[in-house]
Order: structure tokens, then sequence, then C-alpha cells
């Protein structure tokens, strides 16, 4: 008897801790500034149908105006498609006009409308033992101000705050001398430096770092950075290529409690995988990223989302797959075949390289298998295609060079000599017809 009870128990431990495993993805609530409830349910329609759990809304300060309407209008949104969907905050100590947060407006913008008791706030998941019922806040950076966060704990010790800030500019053993506040751990280092993939060495991993403080670690997956705004001193990019699909491989490995996809909107930094929203791209003088976002859609990274998330969710098994799927990025020119224009790859607390040596140019793909055997073919223009032998069922990704071809890219599954799976991409450029090097993605996709 007392056998099969602690079996039970191992069993609803092990199924609650699977259940616990969440995905967030970071939406900029300052560029969805005009946006209207109905849009604000169009995104919460499209981040579930791609499997995503909740939105980490990044609020700067003041706590006012658009930030407090669009904040009220997702919870609006998020009640009314009561779906389980999740949100929760992400205080950004960098971003606001007001300066850093104080700790009294935090409170308030917890307590404003209730929003810490708020359905699709407080229904988050936890982890048995550790956070149950607590709502999770985190942060963008304010680790100068993490002595706040004791008191603005205590002020909601009924409902009980996770908190999982992120301070990446900390390291992981300053973390553990504020573990009386810290409840885990979010990090931003989550694109490579320099022309490298990130480290998976466990040695010098930087997930295995984070994940050490205490266990309790919420991963950020992202597929690209290229930021040209020059107003805010942002001219830089960090590699993308396949990282896509290698990070959410590497959250395989890693059994993160939480994953958070940065971003959905950030359309300044071009790692967005929500819709473009013409109204939420920066548009100043000086700082306009109109030119590298427009007509560079980013959709088709969402594509096998729902994949990837149901195999982390799984403990790193893939589900079977009952529709096959290709998702595929490319720059639209060689990299060097354009003016950087002052644009470097690296920020400037590392060694800077100059975009050509960072970054390859080769169209990205991956393909969700059904049944072997099954050939992903590749061709840019009308040259010949290059075929490429799925090794599994499941993910298969591949990237082909360029090498010096133009035209638009056809991608296909191809199987037993029929096409299976069939999509097309925008024509490939011997370089920019202004001169001018976007290193932005173009994103597509296509399913049986
Ligand atoms: C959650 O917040 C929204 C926006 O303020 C509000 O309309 C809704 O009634 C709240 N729901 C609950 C359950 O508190």
């Amino acid at each position: 008897m007392l056998r099969i009870v602690s079996f039970l128990l191992a069993l609803t431990t092990l199924l609650n801790s699977a259940n616990a495993q969440r995905v967030f993805a970071h939406v900029i609530v300052g560029n969805n500034g005009a946006y209207d409830k109905a849009q604000w349910i169009s995104d919460i329609r499209l981040a579930q149908a791609a499997g995503i759990d909740g939105f980490v809304l990044n609020i700067g300060t003041p706590w006012a105006g658009t930030i407090e309407s669009q904040v009220s209008l997702a919870f609006q949104a998020s009640n009314e498609v009561a779906n389980e969907f999740k949100l929760f905050f992400s205080f950004d100590y960098e971003g606001g006009t007001g300066g850093p947060w104080n700790p009294s407006d935090v409170i308030t913008t917890l307590q404003v409308k209730h929003y810490v008791e708020n359905y699709s706030y407080a229904k988050h998941p936890y982890t048995p033992f550790q956070n149950t019922g607590k709502a999770i806040v985190s942060t963008f950076e304010g680790s100068d101000h993490v002595g706040d966060w004791s008191s603005i704990k205590t002020q909601f010790s009924s409902r009980g705050i996770y908190f999982i800030p992120e301070y990446t500019s900390k390291d992981p053993n300053w973390h553990r001398g504020h573990l009386d506040v810290i409840d885990g751990v979010f990090s931003w280092n989550m694109w490579p430096d320099g022309p490298n993939d990130m480290p998976t060495d466990p040695a010098t991993d930087p997930d295995v770092a984070w994940k050490g403080v205490n266990g309790q670690y919420m991963m950020g997956v992202s597929p690209w950075f290229f930021t040209d705004l020059p107003n805010y001193g942002k001219r830089r990019l960090w590699r993308g290529d396949d990282l896509w699909h290698q990070r959410w491989e590497h959250v395989y490995d890693i059994k993160p409690q939480f994953v958070q996809i940065v971003t959905w909107n950030d359309f300044g930094e071009s790692h967005y995988v929500g819709p473009i929203w013409n109204q939420g791209i920066p548009n100043q003088d000086g700082a306009n990223a109109h030119w590298y976002v427009d007509n560079m859609p980013h959709d088709g990274w969402r594509a096998l989302l729902p994949h990837y998330i149901a195999t982390y969710k799984n403990g790193g098994v893939e589900p079977v797959v009952t529709t096959e799927k290709l998702s595929y990025w490319y720059r639209l020119y060689p990299a060097a075949s354009g003016n950087a224009n002052g644009v470097v790859c690296n920020a400037p607390w590392q060694t800077t390289y100059p975009p050509s040596q960072c970054l390859q140019d080769e169209i990205f793909f991956t393909a969700l298998i059904k049944s072997l055997p099954a050939t992903i073919s590749v061709q840019i223009g009308g040259n010949s295609p290059t075929n490429f032998q799925a090794t599994k069922t499941g993910l298969n990704h591949f990237s082909q060079p360029f090498n010096g071809q133009t035209g638009a890219v056809t991608i296909k599954i191809v199987r037993n000599g029929a096409v299976a799976v069939q999509g097309t991409g925008i024509a490939i450029l011997l370089g920019p017809p202004d001169g001018r090097a976007n290193y932005n993605a173009w994103v597509g996709s296509a399913s049986a």
C-alpha cells in the first residue's frame, strides 16, 4: 500500500512538473500604443495557436497614458479569450521615459485594477512545493533596485510574488547573494558572441550557469538580432542564422522551468515573431526601422512552434507528426554586398566584427517530417536544386549557401517522387538596391 501511495505521489509530482513548464513571449507594450482590444485578442489567438502560454508585458515608466490603457486592454482581451492565457509584467527599468521604476509605482501597477489578482495574472503555473499559486513578476534589468523587492513582496504576501528578474548585467554568483528576494533567474544572454554558436559545453554554457543559481530558470529563446537606430546609439547585430532551431534544441537539454521568446513585437531589434504592426515600428528621425522591417515578415518562425513547445513539455521527446511543415529564412543578399553603414556584429562591451564576418550567406530551413524517406530540396531561381535527406521523423534542420545564385527560393518536401509540401520565398539578390545592407531576415513557411 505504502509503495503504491509513494508511486502515485512520484507520478503526480512528475505530471505536475511536466505541466508546470510554460512558454511565454515578450511583448513591448509601448509598441502597441495604438492597439484596440480586437488587436490584442487577435495577437492572443495567434500566440495560442503557436502553443504560447502567455505574454510577458514589458512596461516602462511612467505608469500612465498608453501603457496603463494598453495593459487594461490586454487584460480585458485575455479574459475575453478566456482560454487560460497568462499575462504577467516585466518592469522595464531602462526603457521608460520616467527613468527606473520606483517601488511605490510598482506596487500601484500591481494593485491598480488588482492585476495580481486578475484571472489572467493570478492563474499562473507553478512549480510544485516552490511557487504554488504565486504571481510571476519579472523585470528588464534594474539590478541596482533589487533592494526594493523585499518590501514590495511583503505588500502582496497573501497572493505571493514569484520574482524572476532579468539582471543579466550581474553574473550568476551575484544572483546567489540575493536569493532572499530572487525566486528564479531570467537571462537576456541568448545570442552568440561574434561568428560563433552559443556555447553548449556545460563548462562554458551560460544556460547551465544561470540554471545553476537555484534551479528555477526562465530560458530566453530568440531568432535574430539586428538594430539600426542611431539616435538610441544602437547600430549592431548578433548572429542569428540557425539560432531559432538550435536554441530550441538546447531547451531540450537544459530543461528550464520556463521559456521566454524574445520577442513578440520588438520590430526595432528585428526579433519579432508576431505579425508586423505598422504603427509599432520605430519611425522617428534618426530612429526609423521601417526600411529594415517593412516587407520582412517573421510569421514563418511560428510555424513549428507548436512542435518545438510540445517537445519541450514532453521532456525533449518529439511528439508524432501529423502535418508536415517547412519553415525557412534568409537575408536577401550576401552580407558583404551592402554598405554596413556603421553597423557592427556584437555589442560595444564585446569584441566587434564587420557583419559579414559573423553572418552566413545561407538559406536556413527546418522541415517537420511525418515519415521516411523524405527529401528536402531547395532551389534558388532557375538554378538546379540541392537535395537533403531527412534523417528522422520530426525536426530536420539544414542550411544551403547562396553560392552566388539569385532568384526566388523554392523549398519542397519530396517523397517517392511526389511533392508533399512546397513553399516559396522572396528573391535573393546580388546586393541591396540602394546600397545599404539590411541584415533582417525574411521568413516563410509552408504546410501540407
Ligand atoms: C481583469 O482586468 C481587466 C482589465 O482591467 C478587467 O476588465 C477584468 O474584469 C479583470 N478580471 C478579473 C477576473 O479580475
